[in-house]
């Protein structure tokens, strides 16, 4: 068990250990510019969780600095010591060849870089006037000293390690800053975090789909489960997914073939949709439908009730629960250890029930 949590422990340390690519970066923030050419007009961007000498987030910001009318731009890195996972760090030439570098500190403490003015003289702020030196600290993002830098900046955009992640959105919504992440998507559910999506705190970035990252070692690695988090407007939240009514679906759309109505849950009051393109235009109940409904969501048009499979909700705040009769329940659970009464099921006329995967319950906007 010990020798599980270690292993876990590591594989964890090492999974915070990949990093994104500048064309994701740029395809991603495109979109925000392409909504609010102003976006970051006068703002000050924090980059954490950085390694400024080759994140390519610091390369995209300091490089579009005057396109994007920044007014500064702060980039934070982790000291090697204060990682997990230590395994092949070499400090750069950028370090080791600038009169800064200290053979002490290199390991020790995490490095700061500004760039908010034309330090060499060449008529335009870039990449080139960023100026760096070691921070006091190793550079957590929760230390004092960066937690400083977060309050000084007006958007703090990184991609943080995962294993932090809950704490790392905590740590800006305490903050009230405007943000822009990569998580998992999976993250969604997390209890720290479903209730800022709910209330449209924070929403899904533009570009959904699988991303590649670079691993320690140069090699490419593709990740299904990652996604943009934000609270940054963007062209997508506004444009409503185009529905067919209820009847079309039952008549026309294939995936309904043979149905004469929508399924229904045993144990919610509201009617189930698989698919995102099943959603009935013209139905005023609540209707459950996939996680992968966030990468599509428009709040103008749909209202986020909750989500399933949590139990507390379900019998103390949910108005659409059906608790399952305890004869019922010993009967399914007798059959299917996994069963749990808060989880969407089906059940049939000979009483066999089937499992439904996680689901956002929504609701029309009137
Ligand atoms: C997923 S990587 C991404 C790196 C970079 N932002 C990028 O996308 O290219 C997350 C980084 O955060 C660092 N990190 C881990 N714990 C941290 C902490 N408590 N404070 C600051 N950075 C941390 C990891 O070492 C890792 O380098």
């Amino acid at each position: 068990m010990a020798k599980n949590a270690n292993l876990g422990a590591a594989k964890n340390a090492k999974n915070d250990e990949f990093y994104t690519q500048y064309a994701d970066i740029q395809k991603e923030v495109n979109a925000y510019i392409e909504y609010n050419p102003d976006v970051f007009r006068g703002k000050t961007i924090l980059l954490p969780c950085d390694d400024p000498e080759w994140s390519n987030f610091t390369k995209f910001f300091a490089q579009n600095f005057e396109f994007f009318g920044l007014k500064k731009l702060i980039s934070t890195s982790y000291a090697i010591e204060s990682k997990k996972f230590k395994e092949g760090y070499m400090p750069s030439l950028f370090e080791t060849e600038s009169p800064h570098y200290d053979i002490d500190k290199t390991r020790t403490h995490g490095k700061i870089f500004v760039l908010d003015h034309d330090t060499n003289a060449s008529g335009r702020i870039d990449i080139d006037d960023l100026e760096w030196k070691y921070l006091e600290g190793d550079g957590d993002f929760r230390s004092k000293e960066v937690t400083a830098l977060r309050d000084e900046a007006d958007i703090i955009i990184t991609n943080p390690p995962f294993s932090l992640f809950r704490e790392f959105v905590v740590w800006i919504m305490e903050a009230n800053k405007q943000f822009l992440i990569i998580g998992n998507s999976n993250s969604i559910t997390y209890k720290e975090i479903f209730p800022f999506i709910k209330n449209n705190n924070i929403w899904v970035g533009v570009s959904g789909g699988s991303k590649t990252y670079i691993k320690l070692n140069g090699e490419k690695q593709t990740m299904g489960n990652t996604c943009w988090f934000t609270n940054l407007d963007h062209g997508r939240r506004h444009e409503p997914l185009k529905l067919m009514s209820m009847a079309d679906n039952l008549r026309f759309n294939k995936k309904l073939k043979g149905q004469q109505e929508y399924m229904r849950y045993a144990n919610y009051d509201a009617i189930d949709v698989p698919t995102l393109d099943l959603i009935p235009s013209d139905y005023d109940g609540v209707i459950g439908v996939p996680l992968s409904f966030l990468g599509k969501y428009c709040p103008d048009q749909f209202e986020i009730i909750w989500r399933s499979h949590d139990i507390e909700w379900a019998e103390n705040h949910c108005q659409f629960y059906k608790k399952t009769d305890k004869t019922i329940a010993a009967k399914i659970r007798a059959i299917d250890k996994t069963w749990r009464a808060q989880i969407p099921y089906f059940l049939d006329e000979n009483g066999n029930h089937q499992n439904v995967f996680q689901r956002l319950f929504i609701r029309k906007k009137q």
